[in-house]
């Protein structure tokens, strides 16, 4: 059995939590440690031991409900090698739990006092590793990477007059926003919710947004925003953020970066290759930039976070609503958030994650996600010397993930066998993913230069954790055997 630390950690501080607030009258039996564990508890929770007829009820149904959580992948375990799942860091879950007992609300300071001042440090941290230092920016976190980008797409559309509120000259009220037709699908969806209009740019034969293209869109001078991604959902691939950011010197646009994925690998410039790393230096000169803590960054779910390089952006958020008690003159983070209710914990736990591992280049963090790295770059070398699959055609993994197809002769046969040997690995504990990509990224095809219309399943595997590295033999070894069990060779 795995050992978790979580439950030893929170039996050890929680009487530290509880001994904060020793100056209270006794409140409901349940909200106190048993006696004998926290300083000062004798007296404050009188012959409550824990344990009794509510206990033990509550003990059943955790017990049903452990039982049906048994029914997931084990996205904690490195053979879960599939879909973007990391586990949250031990630290980061005693933290959330700990701050459960408080149940913070971080819309504004009444609600959350301490939570809302980790949030901001906790958020400065993540704005000094992009090169936004010294309080000149604005951010703050989000419950995903979607709400992260609703809000910097919102602003964009709110500065150039094109948004909801309609402001502005006709000129700017038509202004489009642009993305790769590898951006994540979220974008589109929330123009559509923010009325603004979104377009797909072509993508090159590594994922890329393509920049003749872009170059193409541009030249018709009605682009106000480009979302450049570093760090696609699908595979990893990374914009050529200081070419788009030359770009904008011409044609004057505002530059987003959705880094929700890859944002941390700001941190090892050293693991990629020269044009990913030439694009991190650049990020920033982005107008507003998204990460996840949720993805790469060791967090539970309900952490994204959102980064504006003006902080005068503020004046969008404004509000006055009579409901919020501003109890303190100090900044509300419900004054530069569109969600009011906001959970406190997420701030706690990544601000808890950040104590003990600093978002520093060489850290211990920085070199987890480098060890991801190498486990995707040894993969791909395994499957390009396989005749059995096929990688991609030009360049490998730009991060961590790793796709591939099946060598057949057509995409139905290859997408047929991705299935196949997905279903075969499940059925030895190795888990992988399944995607839909343009045919030719792996094979010449006439539509190389085209918009990709013919697609491929194929295999996906997302090296997060770090050690998938140590593990790589071994999912090497299942995948290998899966592979012969469908293909016979
Ligand atoms: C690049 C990118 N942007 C945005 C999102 C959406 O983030 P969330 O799922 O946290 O809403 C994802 C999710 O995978 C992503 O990979």
């Amino acid at each position: 059995m795995a050992y978790d630390p979580v439950p030893g950690l929170l039996s050890r501080v929680s009487s530290r939590l509880w001994h904060e607030f020793a100056s209270l009258p006794d409140g409901p039996a349940h909200a106190f440690p048993a006696p004998g564990t926290a300083p000062g508890s004798a007296e404050r929770a009188p012959g409550e031991t824990g344990r009794g007829p509510e206990f033990d009820a509550m003990a059943a149904v955790l017990e049903r409900t452990a039982q049906r959580l048994g029914d997931n992948y084990p996205y904690f375990h490195p053979l879960y090698a599939g879909q973007m799942l990391k586990p949250p860091h031990p630290v980061a879950r005693a933290a959330y739990a700990l701050a459960m007992a408080i149940n913070p609300n971080n819309h504004a300071r009444d609600g959350g006092r301490a939570s809302s001042q980790m949030e901001i440090e906790a958020v400065a941290e993540i704005a000094r590793m992009f090169g936004w230092g010294d309080g000149r920016f604005l951010g703050h976190l989000t419950s995903s990477g979607t709400i992260a980008n609703l809000e910097a797409l919102w602003v964009a559309g709110e500065i150039q007059g094109s948004g909801i509120s309609g402001q502005g000259s006709e000129e700017q009220r038509r202004k489009r926003i642009v993305g790769s037709e590898q951006a994540h699908y979220t974008h589109s969806r929330i123009s559509a919710v923010l009325k603004l209009q979104y377009e797909p740019v072509r993508a090159d034969s590594r994922g890329r947004m393509d920049l003749n293209a872009l170059e193409a869109e541009l030249r018709k001078g009605d682009v106000g925003t480009v979302v450049v991604t570093l760090g696609t959902t699908g595979i990893g691939a990374v914009d050529p953020l200081d070419q788009i950011v030359e770009l904008r010197g011409g044609y004057g646009f505002r530059i987003h970066v959705d880094a929700a994925y890859g944002g941390y690998f700001k941190l090892i410039p050293e693991a990629l290759e020269e044009d990913a790393r030439r694009a991190y230096a650049a990020i920033a000169e982005a107008d507003s930039i998204v990460v996840d803590p949720h993805k790469h960054g060791l967090q539970p779910y309900g952490c994204g976070c959102v980064l504006f390089r003006d902080p005068g952006v503020g004046r969008f958020y404004k509000h006055d609503s009579p409901y919020t008690y501003f109890t303190s003159k100090e900044l509300h983070l419900g004054e530069i958030s569109l969600e009011c209710s906001r959970a406190g914990a997420a701030a706690v736990a990544l601000w808890a994650t950040q104590q003990l591992f600093p978002l520093q280049p060489g850290g211990e963090f920085a070199r987890g996600l480098a060890q991801g790295r190498r486990a995707a770059l040894e993969l791909e070398q395994v499957l390009r010397a396989d005749k059995r699959f096929e990688t991609m055609r030009v360049g490998g993994p730009q991060l961590d993930i790793v796709v591939w197809k099946v060598r057949k002769d057509s995409a139905e046969e290859a997408g047929d066998a991705a299935q196949r040997i997905f279903s075969a690995c499940a059925e030895r504990n190795l888990h992988l993913a399944l995607v839909q990509l343009p045919l030719h990224w792996f094979r010449l095809t006439q539509e190389a230069e085209g918009p990709a219309t013919q697609t491929v399943t194929c295999l996906r595997s997302v090296l997060m954790k770090p050690e998938h590295e140590t593990w790589m033999g071994r999912i090497w070894e299942r995948y290998d055997e899966a592979s012969r069990s469908v293909l016979g060779k």
